[in-house]
Order: structure tokens, then sequence, then C-alpha cells
């Protein structure tokens, strides 16, 4: 009963610490290294994403929370049993095209998991002074170990971690080497609670041993027909649209289109709307009508117009706009 009793209070106790790992950074003492660090970190409960905010992307968000959440809030049950069977991925990576959700993923798993965020930019660690840089890639790893439960996030980390050459600078070339030493040391660390996560439309120039340390890949495609039709009624939620719209069919018409182009066709609809009453001098503001499958249409043509722009020339482009 006793023994029951203390495992049930450490079981607790471990809750507490893990939920409230965000606030252990008010109370350890911070390296001036560390303290230039911190100033990248971002509160997750300030995080305004959420899953809800994702749509069509089910598949990734379990396998975010089995491989990344789950194992740090269930810490407990391998220390009980003293097994290795919620073993922490230290290393995950999203990649993908352009505008298919890995920032918005990122920043969700960091709100729910209420994880600390440092969201690593390369000119963070980069300083004129020799040995600086190296100073400030050693406080980001010691710096995220104190704060708890962290997730490292390096957007376009292809950028950062590309793949070595001897055409490196000296500085740089030293900074990714320590850079994996320290990622090592999470590896071997059992009590470690810090996740690097890469995001990147570019995996192929990420340097291979880096891709090793990234055990946990997740491709984030283009959007199918039915995600399509998904992220379209999430991002229409909150707009007021003519209840006969018809989403399957804008979905079918999108065919290879991102998540972040479908966002950009709802703005130029409800843009569309809006303009009506600037043209008019008769209508008041209160007199916005619904966005109608009309709208949505035109915002799609108008989309499919300027992606094909892309292959164009200079003169094309320029002819195309005069
Ligand atoms: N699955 C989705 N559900 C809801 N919104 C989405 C989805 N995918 C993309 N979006 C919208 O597109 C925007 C851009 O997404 P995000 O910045 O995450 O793309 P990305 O994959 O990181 O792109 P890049 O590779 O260019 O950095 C988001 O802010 C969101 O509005
Ligand atoms: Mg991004």
């Amino acid at each position: 009963m006793i023994g029951y009793f203390f495992r049930l209070l450490s079981f607790i106790k471990h809750l507490y610490s893990t939920q409230t790992g965000q606030n252990k950074s008010k109370n350890v003492k911070l390296s001036v290294y560390e303290q230039r660090i911190v100033t990248h970190r971002v509160d997750p409960q300030t995080m305004q994403i959420t899953w809800r905010d994702i749509a069509g992307l089910e598949e990734v968000i379990n396998e975010l929370k089995e491989k990344m959440i789950f194992p740090v809030q269930k810490r407990h049950l391998n220390q009980q049993n003293n097994t290795k069977s919620h073993c922490l991925h230290t290393g995950v990576l999203l990649y993908g095209p352009p505008g298919c959700g890995k920032t918005l993923i990122a920043k969700a798993t960091a709100k729910e998991a209420g994880f600390a965020f440092i969201n690593l930019k390369p000119s963070t660690l980069t300083d004129k002074w020799y040995g600086e840089s190296q100073k400030l890639t050693a406080a980001v790893f010691s710096l995220a170990s104190k704060l708890g439960p962290t997730i490292i996030f390096i957007d376009e980390i292809d950028s950062f971690l590309r793949s070595r050459s001897s055409r490196d600078h000296e500085v740089t070339a030293m900074m990714k080497a320590q850079f994996m030493s320290l990622w090592d040391g999470l590896e071997t660390d059992h009590q470690c609670q810090v996740i690097i996560m890469g995001a990147t439309n570019r995996p192929e120039d990420i340097d291979p041993a880096i891709l090793r340390r990234m055990p946990t890949k997740i491709h984030i495609k283009l959007p199918n027909i039915e995600q399509r039709k998904q992220i379209l009624r999430l991002i229409l939620e909150n707009e007021t649209v003519d209840p006969l719209i018809n989403l399957s069919h804008i979905a079918r018409e999108t065919e290879g289109f991102s998540g972040s182009d479908l966002k950009e066709i709802c703005r130029e609809a409800a843009l569309l709307c809006v303009r009506e009453i600037m043209d008019s001098d008769t209508l008041s503001d209160d007199c916005i009508r619904p966005i109608s499958q009309d709208d949505l249409q035109k915002a799609t043509t108008k989309m499919k117009e300027s992606k094909s722009l892309g292959g164009l020339t200079l003169d094309e482009t320029l002819s195309y706009y005069s």
C-alpha cells in the first residue's frame, strides 16, 4: 500500500515536471551564450496554432504524437519498467514541397506537447569573433536541456546543415561537426528530452550524416483531392459562405495546389466580395455578401494563371502584366 502511494506520488511529480518544463527556465542560471539563444525561445503558451488548424494530415499528427510527445509524457513507464520501449526520437525531419504545412506542424507540435520551442536560425550561431560560434552552438544544447522538454526547430535545415564540402569555411565546418557531436550526446542520454526537428523542401541537399541522425523522416506531400477539400473547409470555417458552395468541385479543380495556394484562393475569393463594397457608392460595409462558388472559381482561375507564369521568361512576364 505504502509502495503504491510512493509510486503514485512520483508519477504525479513526474507529470508536473513534464508539464511545467517551460517554467524551469525561470529558475535556472543561464550563461551569457545561453542568454543570447534564449531570446529565440518561443513560449508554447503564446502560440496560437493547434492540431485543429491542420487539415488532412491526421496520419502525420499521429506519428508525431507517437514518436515525440508520447515518449516524453510516458517517460515514467521506461523508468518504472527499466525499458526503452518508448524511446524518444531525437531527430525528426519534415520534408516536402513548399506551402504544405511543415512549419505549421512544427508549431502545433510544440503547442500541443507544451514543450519549450527554440526557433534556431543559422544566423543566430554565426559570430564574427573566432570561437564564439562554437560557444553559441554548445549553448543551444545546454540551454535546451535546462529548459526541460524542448524542440529545437531548424526551418530550411538544408541551408544550415547542407552537405559538407572542402570549400566550407573553417568556422562553418567546425560548427557542423560540433553540432553533430552534441546531437550524438542526446542519443546516448536516456534522460534526454530534447528533439531536433528540421523542415526542408530540399532533403537531397542535407548532409547525409545529418539525415542519419533523423531516423523519423516524414514526407508532407501535396494534398490529394480529399485533403484539399478538408483544407478548404477549414480555411472557410469562419467565413460567411453561400450554403450552396461545392468544395468538392474546387478540390477537383485544384490538382497540384498546396495548402498555401488554397489559402490564397480563399483570401482572393473573400477579397472579391469586399471589392464590390469598395467599388459601390450605395452598398454599406455591413452588406458584404457571402463568398459564392463563382468567387472561388474566379480565384482558382487567377491562381492557375499566376502559377503558370512560373515558367515564363522576364519579357513574357512583363508583357503579361502590361
Ligand atoms: N494541411 C494544412 N491545413 C491547413 N492549412 C494549411 C495546410 N497546409 C498548408 N496550409 C496553409 O499554408 C500556409 C503555409 O504553410 P507552411 O508555412 O507550414 O508551409 P511549409 O510547408 O512550411 O512551406 P515552406 O517549405 O515554403 O516553408 C499555412 O500558414 C496554412 O495557412
Ligand atoms: Mg516552412
